[in-house]
């Protein structure tokens, strides 16, 4: 059976996406069996970040019953295998979550763990895919405002009985105006896993479309994102 882990947040921008696909990047460079799968589909941009815009079959395929889920998989040139989203707008009134919890279940098939890149925010679409996941991390950045909409994400989330994984903190800043590590798990009541600094050469990973700790795989963040893949997978590189 493939362990769900879905990646949230309160608050939008916070490094969901990134997160997602760097995470997802190190458990397949351990040698684990990963899909990374498009869950924003509101708005989608694992594709943005990883280039390429089209792609013959969608989840949106998928979930309207035109294709089985394994027609939909991908193999990003990093190896990384994907499940993307149609990005237009049309695409955006066939989302029916019902049949996606259906469908998306086959993936038990081809995977160990599914790596689900979330939506942020409490709304109808972060519901439905809580009630999907097995385990959730939280994504926040240290300051109050998104330490805030995480506390009242931990809140919701606890609601349906998952597991939260942890915290993980990016575009962490040793600095004395941003949140410690110990304050936000004092704050939340749940501990943090992992700490992502904050490197300008994330931009340059978007620029290029690729992942960063395939760009940049010796530097800090990409180490720290190889450190939570080891905890999770219990393999390290
Ligand atoms: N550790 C980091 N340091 C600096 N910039 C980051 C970091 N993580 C993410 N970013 C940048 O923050 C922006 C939002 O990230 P993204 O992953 O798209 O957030 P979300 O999916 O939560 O909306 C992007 O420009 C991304 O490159
Ligand atoms: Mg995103």
């Amino acid at each position: 059976m493939a362990k769900f882990i879905t990646i949230m947040s309160g608050k939008g921008g916070v490094g969901k996406t990134t997160t997602s696909i760097n995470l997802a990047l190190a458990m397949h460079k351990t040698g684990s069996d990963v899909v990374l799968l498009e869950g924003n589909l509101s708005s989608p941009n694992i594709s943005v970040h990883l280039g390429g815009t089209y792609f013959p079959v969608t989840i949106h395929d998928v979930m309207v019953g035109k294709h089985p889920i394994k027609n939909a998989i991908y193999e990003h040139h990093t190896g990384l295998r994907i499940v993307p989203a149609d990005i237009s707008v049309e695409a955006m009134q066939l989302v029916n979550f019902e049949e996606l919890k259906k469908h998306v279940h086959d993936l038990h098939l081809y995977a160990d763990y599914v790596i689900v890149d979330g939506s942020p925010g409490l709304g109808r679409e972060s519901t439905h895919l809580i009630e999907m996941t097995d385990e959730l991390i939280i994504i926040t950045n240290p300051d109050p405002a998104s330490l805030l909409d995480a506390k009242r994400l931990i809140d919701f989330a606890k609601r349906f009985n998952k597991i939260i994984i942890g915290i993980l903190i990016t575009k962490h800043k040793n600095k004395s105006y941003k949140l410690k590590p110990e304050e936000i798990e004092r704050e939340t009541g749940v501990r943090v896993i992992g700490m992502i600094p904050e490197c300008k050469k994330f931009e340059m990973s978007l620029h290029h479309k690729k992942p960063y700790i395939h760009l940049y795989p010796r530097r800090k963040p990409s180490k720290e994102y190889e450190k939570l893949a080891g905890m999770l997978t219990g393999r390290v590189l």
